[in-house]
């Protein structure tokens, strides 16, 4: 159980902020129309992430399971049920063998440029290099080791105090970086791309990625947020609890917008090459392990050091509180389902997730295959089935029960009227876009029909 509400908010939204709103979010909206994107991103926010979040976090409370226990003790025990939850772990579990070889990257770029402020040049280069299988192996093991290290301590002595310590560190130090890219000349272009909206960029493609933006950053749809609901004392109020992590995603996601953005245009004034070609923004690994690396070097000296160390572990910090709610559900199906003690779940598990990062780590090219398997139709189609179970299934008035229990208005407030008819029709149909366009099914239909 966490200590306190505190402790749950700050964990569930270290889960939710993670490379998702340092990278992901700043260069999606780089690429997309600036101020067009965030609009976008906010109308998924609010109509399929904050509604669903809630159902996720309601069934964990309910009933203190792994996501394939909570299924199954919802369905009397129904086998079709519970393969929602085991599509869940299945997800978190290949998300995880990615996200620790791009969040092994983080880690091998801050020694990157603690060599380059050295002037060894030749291990620069070595580290300094996504390409490399393996530097990416090495660096891998050491972020599942820290990973592992972290749910081995447990919910509150593990989980809890990590993120307690690490997600106001990491918001001082987004802010403090903030602070020193806008008083930079030439921040002012950056900041217009972002907050200027171009709408004629608003097509299909967009909203499609600011929703499977939206469902990622939250860490929706592998049921994470299950388990973490499932650490929840009856005395909280859900719906409040989800919109303090909902907004803190948000209100990261949205500064990091405010670092990255300005701070790929500092680097084109600096003579730092960030379109391509063809006028297209460069690839988003190059803009975050190329361009950036090149600015922190063409300002140099000690300042140049101080911002390219500082934010290379602003991203290792938001991985890592990713990937332990990532490994907390195969381990805490694990410790349930097949009765092994804490430790020895979290070692097993994290070392066979491990083996495929190696492979991955050998073979960057797979990180696109596995977003678009997991990322673009695991976490929708779980996120889908996810609302469908409660709402024709388990059925919202039993979710609202349960929401009760730390919320004793709630039978009067406009939530309960709302909010059941958002999980059962917009969100899933909102999601069921999302899902057949990862499909290919929308741009089969306009080719049918045009
Ligand atoms: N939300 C995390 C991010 O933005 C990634 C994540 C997805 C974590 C799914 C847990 C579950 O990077």
């Amino acid at each position: 159980m966490w200590s306190s509400k505190l402790g749950f908010i700050l964990a569930a939204s270290g889960s939710a902020v993670g490379l998702g709103n340092i990278w992901g979010f700043p260069t999606q909206v780089a690429s997309h129309g600036g101020a067009a994107f965030l609009l976008v991103y906010l109308v998924c926010v609010v109509v399929v992430g904050f509604p669903a979040m809630i159902a996720e976090i309601t069934i964990g409370r309910r009933t203190n399971r792994n996501p394939v226990g909570a299924f199954k003790a919802l369905s009397d025990n129904q086998f079709k049920y519970s393969l929602i939850g085991i599509l869940g772990v299945i997800c978190a579990s290949m998300i995880l063998a990615f996200y620790t070889v791009v969040a092994g990257w983080t880690v091998s770029y801050v020694f990157a440029e603690l060599f380059h402020f050295l002037g060894l040049a030749h291990w620069e280069h070595y580290v300094a290099n996504t390409q490399h299988g393996f530097i990416n192996a090495l660096f891998s093991i050491i972020f599942m080791g820290a990973t592992v290290l972290i749910i081995v301590g447990g919910v509150t002595d593990g989980i809890e105090r990590a993120t307690k310590f690490m997600m106001p560190l990491l918001f001082m130090i987004l802010l403090g970086l903030i602070g020193y890219v806008l008083f930079q000349p030439s921040a002012g272009i950056g900041l217009k791309k972002y907050l200027i909206p171009d709408f004629s960029k608003i097509n299909v493609s967009l909203i499609f990625s600011a929703m499977g933006q939206a469902f990622f950053s939250l860490s929706l749809g592998v049921g994470g947020m299950i388990t973490y609901g499932s650490y929840l004392s009856k005395n909280e109020n859900i719906p409040e609890a989800t919109a303090y992590v909902v907004l803190i995603n948000t209100l990261i996601a949205f500064l990091a917008g405010l670092l990255i953005l300005p701070a790929m245009y500092i680097a084109q004034a600096q003579g730092v090459t960030i379109f391509g070609p063809n006028g297209q923004l460069l690839e988003r690994i190059s803009l975050i392990f190329k361009v950036l690396p090149q600015l922190f070097h063409q300002l140099g000296g000690v300042t140049g050091f101080i911002l390219g160390i500082v934010f290379f572990f602003l991203l290792s910090i938001a991985a890592l509180t990713s990937t332990i709610s990532l490994l907390e559900v195969p381990v805490s199906y694990a410790i349930d389902e097949h009765h092994l003690p804490r430790k020895k779940a979290a070692i097993l598990v994290g070392m066979g997730i491990l083996v495929i990062s190696l492979i991955i780590s050998f073979d960057i090219s797979l990180i696109g295959l596995f977003v678009k398997i997991f990322n673009n139709i695991g976490l929708p189609l779980g996120g889908f089935l996810i609302c469908m179970f409660l709402g024709y299934y388990w059925k919202t008035k039993n979710a609202i029960t349960e929401m009760e229990a730390g919320y004793p208005g709630i039978r009067q407030s406009v939530f309960s009227k709302v909010w059941p008819f958002f999980i059962k029709v917009i969100t899933p149909l909102a999601i069921l876009y999302n899902l057949l366009n990862a499909l290919g099914f929308i741009s089969y239909l306009k080719n049918i029909f045009t």
